[in-house]
Formats: structure tokens, sequence, C-alpha cells
């Protein structure tokens, strides 16, 4: 099992390999461009980073969307009751129940039931469509059941084609799997049927 310790390592150096490609990137637009008026982000590069939105009113139950925010692909899973339950019953076959271990970002406080949503839309699961192995994209794979590359006892939930690691419906990894972590939950908030990812009401993330 990882040590507090060892999770602060791993924050810390992937905050190193950000910094340093960073600067590594800045050091190259300085050499290639001798001149810059401004380091003011442009447009665009805002826009990259800006929140999202997503009409989620004809989302069908038991069905999924993507959307993309800052280069990833963000799932939007409007699960059914049975979904829901399927969640519970994978409480005790997933790593890390609770999420207590993040990836890339810190979960959003609102996110730490045990479905990973929101109390007020306790059934759409918002996650980033990332493997936590090497970065592949997970497939969907909502009946539960004995099928090809999955257990019999499987409840549901997403498979990466890369390597075999499986999710469950609220984007929990299974036990000794290659991904060492849950998918990420990104910051989000309702507005009427829409919802905003990449901002809540503390900001933008
Ligand atoms: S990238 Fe998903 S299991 Fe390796």
């Amino acid at each position: 099992m990882q040590s507090v310790s060892d999770f602060c390592d791993d924050t810390a150096r992937r905050k190193l390999l950000v910094a340093t490609t960073s600067a590594g990137a800045l050091a190259g637009a300085a050499t290639l461009v001798p001149f810059v008026g401004s380091l003011a982000p442009s447009e665009k590069a805002r826009a990259l980073g800006a929140p999202v939105e997503a009409d989620i009113s004809t989302l069908q139950p038991g069905t999924m969307t993507t959307v993309a925010w800052r280069g990833m692909p963000v799932f939007l899973v409007n699960r059914t009751q049975s979904m829901m339950a399927s969640v519970v019953r994978a409480n005790s076959m997933v790593a890390d129940p609770s999420s207590e271990h993040s990836f890339s970002m810190r979960m959003p406080a609102y996110c730490s039931a045990q479905y990973r949503s929101r109390a007020s839309h306790p059934n759409l699961l918002v996650v980033v469509g990332v493997c936590t192995h090497l970065g592949c994209t997970p497939t969907p794979r909502f009946i539960p059941g004995a099928q090809p590359n999955l257990p019999d006892d499987w409840p549901g939930g997403f498979l990466c084609p890369c390597h075999g690691s499986t999710y469950d419906l609220a984007g929990r990894v299974f036990k000794d799997k290659p991904a060492p972590r849950n998918l990420d939950v990104p910051r989000f908030e309702f507005i009427s049927s829409t919802v905003v990812i990449g901002r809540d009401e503390k900001g933008e993330a």
C-alpha cells in the first residue's frame, strides 16, 4: 500500500514534470521568437483552458456522452438505478473505494460520497476519460455479467483497451489492474439542464 509520503513524492514528481516541460517550452519559444511584446495568454490559449458546457437534457438514462475539455475526453453518464446499485456492489472490488488518492487533479469534496457525484444530480457521473495507467481512453461496458475480456461477476463500468484496466460506474479502478488510480473527477456545476465542466462555486479549475 502506498504511504502518504509516497503519494506526496508522486505528486511532487508530477508537478516537477509539468514545470520542467513548461519551462522547456518557454525556453524554446524565447529562442525562436526573440521579441515578445507580452506574455499574456492568447485568446486561443485561454479558450483551450476554459470551462465547457454540455446540455444534458436529452441524455437518456443508461447512456453517456463525451465532451472535450482541455484536450481530454470527459464522460457524462446518466446512470440508472440499477447502475447506481452496481456502484455499491463494486465497493469491495475496487482498489480505492473512497477515492482517497487523486490522480492528476484534486477531487472536488462534493464528489466524495460513494457515487462520486453531486448531491443534486446523484445519477450523473462526470469523469475524465483518461486511463490512469498510460492515458488510453476507456470504453463503456455498461452491461453487467460475463462477456469477453471481463470477469463473470462484472458489475458494469469501463474497460481500457490498452492493457485491460477496468473501472466501475463511478470511475473507480478495480483491484490488481495496471492503472494505479481512479479516473479524475473535474470541478463541475449545473446551470439548469447544462453541466459546466472546469468550474464550480469556487471558480475555475
Ligand atoms: S493505458 Fe489503460 S490499462 Fe494501460
